[in-house]
């Protein structure tokens, strides 16, 4: 630094005098030889000699020189000493290079720079002059690792005498050493050593004591040995980290202090990492004296149950990583994950079966009121909805849920109901293939932004299978990897895809046809884009909405006909003679030319009826005058003569059919008079009521000649008694439309 700055004083002085000789020539030349020529010659100078240090050694690698990165890697065995770096290289890295044998003068060109990482890896070292760092002040890193020669009192004796103002980081790895010396850092009276990681190497047995003059001691790692047992005890209590993990492990150490009434050795520590080791079981004593734990990893360990409230004395407790247990997780206590402060939890790969009687759906995670993470990938889920329910529902603050490859061959309709916060959902590599009420599934979880089902058996994606609020609200889909169907019964998804502002993650690469036979392969893309003949409606809900109309139609025309077949008759009827009257007829001898309207026929029983009934209608409300033989034959004058007489002055015969008429002889006879009439003038003049329907035992033949000769009315009370009464005022006004044989 200071020399840069020194040759740049001497150039700009140069530079000034340079000015001033060309302004003013002749007087000042001396001046400019004399002087300056001494300065251009030791700027010269310093270029030369200061020009050589600032290249890189041979065998070394050193970043450009005024880039952020200072670190020099020098490999090769026939590198058989530390050699002088440029001065802006700060890290060290001896990679794989011969030191053998590093005595006291061995380290002098680090001196040179300033040093602030040192990392010695497979250099055949075995000794280390015990002066070696002593001179090395600004060392804040010391990385030694694949030095199997080196015995690590070797390197104690280094450490105690080495400088250990800025030293932070003691990193020793894989240097095969099976036992570390209790005063290993004995001389550490005063230091700031926060990281200390000895992984790699092949301690059986750790007394955490040997740490104990490490008094800021942050993170421990003792990964990747062979430690059966530890002995916590001793440990700076500044502990934070503590890595444990892939080590020989049977039962999870202690972390109380029995001779200080049970208090913790390590109240501190935050982060315990035991995973990989040979842990069977978790008692409910296991995790206490650990006050201030927040993240618990135990991943691959042959844990075979977990005991009720293991975590009740964690109460800062915030993820729990329980995966890759092989297959031997059998059992989940009810109150297992009784935690009030537990927010993640990770259960993959335990091929733990949740599809059977080994836990309590309804309990497992009703005391978890905090989780917002749970991971349940590689498990056997339940295989019924409402086991599914039990078990998600008290998870209302559940934002990530990872149910891939759960053996789910079903999506369970109302298994999420309560899963209001959730964002993320992860359905990958399971079986189901549709799921018909998408509303039902999903329909709660409006927080919804990434959803993923890949590689299940989908074949549709329709209208039906997601609400279209949480669909359109969603960041993200993956449906990759399904068997899709290119049939019109995609047309929904291809149009929706071709719309929609969603991230189809994955597409179009992984979205393929499977069906039918002749698109096998095909992109699902290329299909969508495709021309596709499909009818706007599915030819099947045709099919199948007018089969059910016409079955509905028939069965209300059915009942409807049982109901009032009498006023379907009496409907045609009507329309009958509407029908004959735009026709048009011949019309004959009108009711104008007659004294009578109608002569009403009617037998004695049915007088009631006719007096109050009849007459009233069609007297009274519609003026059409009525011969009644009660009440206009004249008195003295034979029955016979009478009818005679009246039936001649009346347009039309109206006769009132029951069964007391059929009975009735004298009725029969009149039947007979009026049926001449008939002949005389068709079918038209009569006007045939059927009161009561007669039964088959009182049917006479000319009774049936009658009935045979013409339709007939049949009386109706209720409903259908106006169409009843239209008819016959109908058919009494109706004019004769053919001509009466008598007058031709
Ligand atoms: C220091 O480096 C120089 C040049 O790279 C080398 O020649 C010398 O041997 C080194 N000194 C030591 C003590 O290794
Ligand atoms: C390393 O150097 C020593 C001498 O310093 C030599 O005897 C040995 O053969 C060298 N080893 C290798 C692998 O080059
Ligand atoms: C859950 O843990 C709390 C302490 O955090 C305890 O009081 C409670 O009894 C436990 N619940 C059950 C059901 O064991
Ligand atoms: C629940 O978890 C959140 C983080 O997701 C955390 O901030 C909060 O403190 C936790 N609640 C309890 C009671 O521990
Ligand atoms: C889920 O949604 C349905 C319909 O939107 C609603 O009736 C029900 O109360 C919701 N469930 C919960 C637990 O909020």
């Amino acid at each position: 630094m200071w020399l840069d700055l020194f040759k740049r004083l001497i150039v700009i002085y140069l530079l000034q005098d340079l000015s001033y000789l060309v302004r003013n020539i002749t007087p000042t030349m001396h001046v400019y030889t004399n002087c300056s020529y001494i300065l251009v010659l030791i700027y010269v100078l310093i270029t030369i000699t200061f020009a050589k240090s600032i290249k890189c050694p041979n065998n070394c690698k050193c970043p450009p020189k005024h880039s952020n990165n200072h670190e020099v890697v020098c490999t090769g065995r026939d590198l058989r000493y530390i050699p002088l770096f440029p001065e802006n290289i700060h890290d060290v890295r001896m990679n794989g290079t011969n030191l053998t044998y590093i005595d006291e003068h061995s380290f002098d060109n680090l001196t040179k720079i300033i040093l602030k990482k040192l990392y010695l890896n497979d250099n055949l070292i075995s000794y280390i002059h015990p002066m070696s760092l002593a001179k090395l002040k600004f060392l804040a890193q010391l990385y030694i690792s694949d030095e199997t020669r080196l015995n690590v009192d070797v390197l104690k004796k280094v450490l105690s005498f080495s400088t250990k103002q800025k030293l932070k980081r003691l990193i020793f790895e894989q240097n095969s050493w099976c036992d570390l010396p209790i005063d290993m850092f004995s001389n550490f009276s005063s230091n700031k050593v926060m990281k200390v990681r000895m992984t790699g190497n092949t301690f059986a047995d750790i007394k955490c004591f040997l740490f104990s003059p490490l008094t800021k001691l942050f993170e421990l790692s003792l990964s990747n040995n062979r430690i059966e047992n530890i002995n916590i005890f001793g440990i700076p209590s500044t502990i934070r980290r503590l890595h444990l993990d892939n080590n020989m492990f049977q039962t999870i150490p202690d972390w109380c202090d029995h001779g200080k009434e049970d208090t913790s050795v390590v109240e501190y520590l935050k982060y315990l990492d035991l995973s990989y080791n040979n842990i069977g079981s978790i008692l409910n004593t296991s995790f206490v004296c650990l006050p201030k734990l927040k993240k618990l990893v135990l991943n691959g360990n042959p844990i075979a149950g977990i005991n009720n409230n293991i975590f009740v004395n964690n109460p800062f407790l915030y993820s729990v990583q329980l995966s890759k247990l092989g297959n031997n997780l059998k059992k989940i206590d009810d109150f297992a994950f009784n935690s009030s402060s537990l927010s993640s939890l990770n259960l993959q790969e335990t091929n733990f079966h949740f599809d059977q009687d080994n836990f309590n759906p309804n309990t497992i995670f009703s005391f978890s009121t905090n989780l917002t993470f749970l991971y349940l990938e590689n498990t056997y889920l339940p295989k019924t909805e409402i086991r599914m329910q039990q078990m998600f529902s008290s998870l209302i603050k559940l934002k990530v849920l990872s149910l891939s490859s759960g053996r789910l061959n079903f999506l369970p309709k109302n298994g999420f109901p309560y899963l209001k916060s959730l964002e993320i959902l992860r359905l990958n590599a399971n079986k189901f293939s549709s799921w018909n009420d998408g509303n039902a599934v999903f329909r709660n979880m409006t927080s919804l932004k990434k959803l993923h089902m890949a590689n299940n058996f989908i074949r549709i994606i329709d209208e039906t299978s997601f609400p279209l609020k949480v669909l359109n609200s969603l960041e993200e889909l993956d449906l990759s990897r399904n068997p899709y169907a290119c049939t019109c019964d995609q047309l929904w998804f291809t149009e929706w895809i071709k719309t929609t502002t969603v991230k189809l993650i994955k597409y179009p690469l992984f979205y393929t046809c499977r069906q039918p036979n002749e698109l096998d392969n095909e992109r699902l893309q290329k299909y969508a884009e495709s021309k596709k003949e499909c009818p706007p409606w599915n030819q099947l809900y045709t099919f199948a909405i007018v089969l059910s109309c016409t079955g509905f139609l028939l069965i209300t025309m059915i009942t409807l006909g049982m109901k009032c077949h009498t006023n379907i008759k009496n409907c045609i009827y009507l329309q009958r003679i509407k029908h004959k009257r735009r026709e048009g007829y011949f019309e004959l001898p009108e009711a104008d030319d007659f004294e009578y309207h109608a002569f009403v026929v009617y037998c004695d029983a049915d007088r009631k009826w006719v007096h109050q009934t009849f007459l009233p209608k069609i007297e009274q409300n519609e003026g059409i005058k009525l011969c009644i033989h009660h009440r206009n034959f004249e008195v003295g004058e034979s029955i016979t003569a009478n009818i005679n007489k009246y039936l001649e002055k009346s347009w039309k015969v109206v006769v009132i059919l029951s069964n007391e008429f059929a009975k009735s002889e004298w009725c029969q006879w009149e039947v007979d008079v009026v049926q001449e009439r008939r002949r005389r003038y068709g079918r038209d003049v009569f006007l045939l009521i059927m009161l009561k329907t007669i039964d088959s035992k009182h049917m006479t033949n000319q009774l049936r000649a009658l009935l045979d000769s013409g339709p007939s009315l049949r009386y109706q009370t209720g409903v259908g008694e106006d169409l009843f009464w239209a008819a016959a005022i109908e058919t009494l006004r109706k004019p004769l439309n053919h001509l009466p044989t008598a007058l031709l």
